[in-house]
């Protein structure tokens, strides 16, 4: 897990690269949508199962915001047995590291039984979900053997990224300087999360570990995009750790959760989302008021306000705020992994866990 975790600048940049020109567009594989045919789908779905799963919640909010079409993102097991309302103004939105998941390839199945065309995100070439689909965009991220899945997550990461701006720029609801800035960000992301990986914040994540291992209940909150990593976050760290954690979107907290936040309740505050920051600390005052331990993600220009409430600050280099997960993800797939190290677990092999899951 630690190598695959180390490849990620690699894995994006090879997944990038080649679908952005030299005059610094997005070329999708040669997928032809043109304005006519973009705008004739009334609806994008996006299906996946488990960690795809939560890159589909990121690329819901990402792709509504740049293409501006709803997008509903369900998870392959409920979606297939559900009657969904998809037809032939459906695009569909299949997300598989494997290519093989049962509940991911049914959903499809169904999807194009209605007429729906289907776009999978793939990494395993040749696989059952890429052969069936009308087109497919290959994640180069390479073999992955570790359960717990990091570098397949983080090109998933980066092609829906990229068809939110393709699709964005095609139906002329980004502004060009807005896609000029977020292509150029999303080029340097491979750089970004080396410089990361080299940071100070880096390096102390074994010691947040190691004051953390011990507890046995998580909660990892945050807002928008926040919310949508810490999801991500979370199981990474029930799959290898074995604690019970949670992800909650900050405004929900008042509805329930907060009844579990009690004296020293680990909580992982995740505020990296410029727009929703300032709701974000209040949160984080809430639950510090009822004796939460609080760790907390940053960017590098909101870190000194988040310093003056929380004394263990992670901090990530600033993006395009679409890319922020992208980041923000890697600390805490390091967080999950020193904390699973010091419980003693047996990291690449989760118990009761399958890398590919072929069977329902
Ligand atoms: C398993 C893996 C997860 C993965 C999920 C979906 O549960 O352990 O890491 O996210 O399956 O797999 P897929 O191959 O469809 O991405």
């Amino acid at each position: 897990m630690m190598k695959e975790i180390m490849e990620q600048p690699q894995a994006i940049s090879a997944t990038i690269s080649p679908r952005i020109g030299n005059d610094g567009r997005i070329i999708l594989d040669g997928i032809a949508l043109t304005q006519e045919e973009l705008q004739a789908f009334n609806r994008i779905f996006i299906l996946a199962c488990g960690s795809a799963y939560h890159v589909g919640v990121v690329g819901k909010y990402v792709i509504e915001q740049a293409a501006r079409i709803p997008v509903e993102v369900d998870i392959a097991s409920e979606f297939r047995y559900r009657m969904p309302l998809v037809d032939e103004r459906s695009l569909v939105l299949i997300i598989s590291q494997s290519g093989e998941t049962a509940d991911t390839l049914a959903a499809l199945r169904e999807a194009k039984s209605h007429g729906a065309r289907v776009i999978s995100i793939v990494n395993v070439v040749g696989s059952t979900i890429a052969r069936e689909s009308d087109d497919v965009l290959y994640t180069w991220a390479g073999p992955e053997i570790a359960v717990a899945t990091t570098k397949a997550y983080s090109t998933q990461l980066a092609v829906l990224d990229m068809i939110g701006l393709a699709f964005g720029e095609a139906l002329g609801t980004v502004k060009k300087e807005e896609y000029n800035e977020a292509v150029a960000e999303l080029q340097k992301l491979p750089e970004k999360m080396e410089q990361f990986l080299a940071s100070e914040s880096c390096e102390a994540i074994p010691k947040y570990a190691s004051q953390y291992f011990n507890h046995n209940s998580v909660f990892f909150i945050g807002r928008n995009l926040d919310y949508a990593l810490g999801l991500e976050g979370s199981l990474k760290l029930k799959e290898i750790s074995y604690i019970h954690s949670e992800a909650y979107a900050s405004g929900e907290l008042k509805h329930g959760t907060i009844s579990l936040i009690e004296d020293g309740t680990l909580v992982i505050a995740l505020g990296t989302y410029a727009p929703l920051f300032d709701k974000a600390m209040s949160n984080v005052v809430e639950v510090k008021a009822r004796g939460a331990d609080v760790l907390a993600l940053a960017t590098e220009s909101h870190r000194g306000e988040m310093a003056k409430t929380v004394e263990n600050v992670i901090t990530i280099p600033d993006t395009a705020q679409m890319l922020l997960p992208s980041l923000g993800v890697v600390p805490l797939q390091l967080l999950a992994y020193y904390i699973a190290l010091q419980r003693g677990c047996d990291i690449d092999k989760p118990r009761n866990l399958a890398k590919s899951v072929t069977v329902e």
